[in-house]
């Protein structure tokens, strides 16, 4: 009869271990048993990029790569995208189950009534120079946010992290919409709280005192199926980053400052930004194949496409192409959008993606949706840690909670110089 074992022979010794396997795992620490003297420290594993390392046991997201699966608390992200909204997917991630509609009332009514910055914040934001990049703002403010609530650092009071919860998600449009009217020198819009949670991000941004201005219900409703697709994506670089700041104890204002951090840069979050700049430099259709050698030759990434765990479609990216029709048809038609449907095109018959596995990823159309939105492109990657702030704190909440979570601290493998004497500066 099997077991769920692992058999190891170490040949330096002959020696022979059983370690347990558990949800298709073992535990690494199992592995310092394996030793060829007393005093052998034991073994390690070692997983640069933790490319095949489970940190954590989670009930929030669940991915299958080679299937272009995603799934939130088990509802397919196609389904949520169709018939849910982002504020009650939100609600989702954080407490587990979708609200009964008194439940969403009161999560809509709680958010609402945390949508104003404190003044301190609108300070520190207009300190910043005009042309501050919007991400630089987010990071710094949600920073800033610690220092005028320090009774989040209590987070082992489930109403005070409930109220941080309520804080961030509430106040994170508020200070991308202060950063971006500050960005091009115009007063700042109040929050509007009788407005859609996407509606009023719009509105806070393009608001010119216009007598009847209204709000695109189209294009709420496109930023808002955008959030759904962005809120959470297990593991990923700025979520562990999330949960690492966090393991030691410090407040959700700090870690969440990390994570926005992590996503800026342009392999993870930074990536729709950057898909922009590769179109607007490759400038026209004809340019596509010449870019593509460019890729090919390994001087250039295709930004955009590439996935660390979707070895197949993503699957948000096929429903942000569909919302990128809707969109430019309330819009006009981005003429980038023609470079990108003939980078896919090609991307995906040539050998060098196939091989790779390289198929466009979320960030890949989420730029043109945005740009026809009219946002800056710096701001995209706001665009995108607006909505994943509500996975963080799903996930940070449930680090909190697993008993079997401890301070962040990986080994490392030591290579460098033996120990050696200190030889004073007129002997070297
Ligand atoms: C996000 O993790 C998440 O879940 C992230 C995210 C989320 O929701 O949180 O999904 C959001 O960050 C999406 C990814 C956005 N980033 C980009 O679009 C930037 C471009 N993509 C690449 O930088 C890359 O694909 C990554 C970073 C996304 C994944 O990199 P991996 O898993 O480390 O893969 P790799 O670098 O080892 O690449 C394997 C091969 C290499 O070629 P060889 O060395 O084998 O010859 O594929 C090549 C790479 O050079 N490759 C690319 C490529 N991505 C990988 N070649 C050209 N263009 C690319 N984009």
């Amino acid at each position: 009869m099997s077991k769920d074992t692992l058999t190891i022979t170490d040949n330096r010794t002959g020696k022979t271990y059983e370690i347990p396997i558990e949800h298709n795992t073992i535990r690494a620490t199992d592995l310092r048993k394996i030793r060829v003297s007393e005093d052998d420290f034991g073994l390690m594993s070692y997983d640069p990029a933790f490319m095949n390392t489970a940190a954590c046991k989670s009930t929030i997201t669940y991915i299958d790569g080679d299937k272009g699966i995603l799934e939130y608390r088990g509802y397919p992200i196609e389904q949520l995208a169709e018939q849910s909204s982002y504020l009650e997917v939100a609600y989702l991630l954080i407490y587990g189950e979708l609200p009964s509609r008194e439940r969403l009332e009161w999560w809509k009514y709680r958010i609402s009534r945390h949508l104003f910055l404190h003044n301190s914040l609108v300070e520190l934001i207009q300190a910043f120079r005009y042309d501050a990049h919007p991400m630089g703002i987010l990071i710094s403010s949600v920073a800033a946010m610690s220092t005028l609530y320090p009774e989040a650092r209590n987070i082992d009071d489930p109403a005070v992290r409930e109220k941080q919860v309520w804080r961030i998600i509430g106040q994170i449009p508020t200070i991308a919409a202060f950063a971006y009217r500050h960005r091009i020198g115009r007063p700042f819009n109040l929050p509007d709280n009788s407005l859609s949670y996407t509606a009023n991000l719009l509105y806070m941004m393009d608001y010119m005192n216009q007598r009847d201005y209204e709000v695109n219900p189209v294009l709420a409703k496109a930023l808002d199926v955008l959030f759904i697709l962005h809120a959470d994506h297990e593991q990923n670089c700025s979520t562990s980053t999330m949960r690492s700041v966090g393991s030691s104890r410090g407040d959700p204002y700090c870690a969440l400052s990390a994570a926005a951090a992590a996503l800026y840069g342009p392999l993870h979050g930074g990536a729709n930004e950057a898909v922009l700049r590769m179109l607007q430099e490759i400038g026209t259709r004809a340019n596509v194949p010449a870019f593509i050698e460019k890729v090919k030759k390994g001087e250039r990434l295709l930004m955009g496409f590439g996935h660390r765990i979707y070895k197949n479609y993503d699957p948000r990216a096929k429903i942000i192409r569909k919302v990128a029709y809707e969109v430019f048809e309330a819009t006009e038609m981005n003429p980038l959008l023609e470079i990108a449907v003939e980078l896919e095109r090609i991307a995906l018959q040539d050998e060098y993606f196939v091989s790779r596995k390289l198929y466009p990823n979320v960030d890949f159309y989420s730029g043109l949706i945005y740009q026809a939105l009219r946002f800056p492109i710096e701001y995209f990657p706001c665009l995108f840690a607006i909505p994943r702030a509500s996975g963080w704190l799903a996930q940070w909440q449930e680090m909190l909670a697993d008993e079997e979570q401890k301070i962040t601290r990986p080994r490392q493998v030591y290579l460098g110089p033996a120990r050696r004497d200190y030889i004073p500066v007129d002997q070297r």
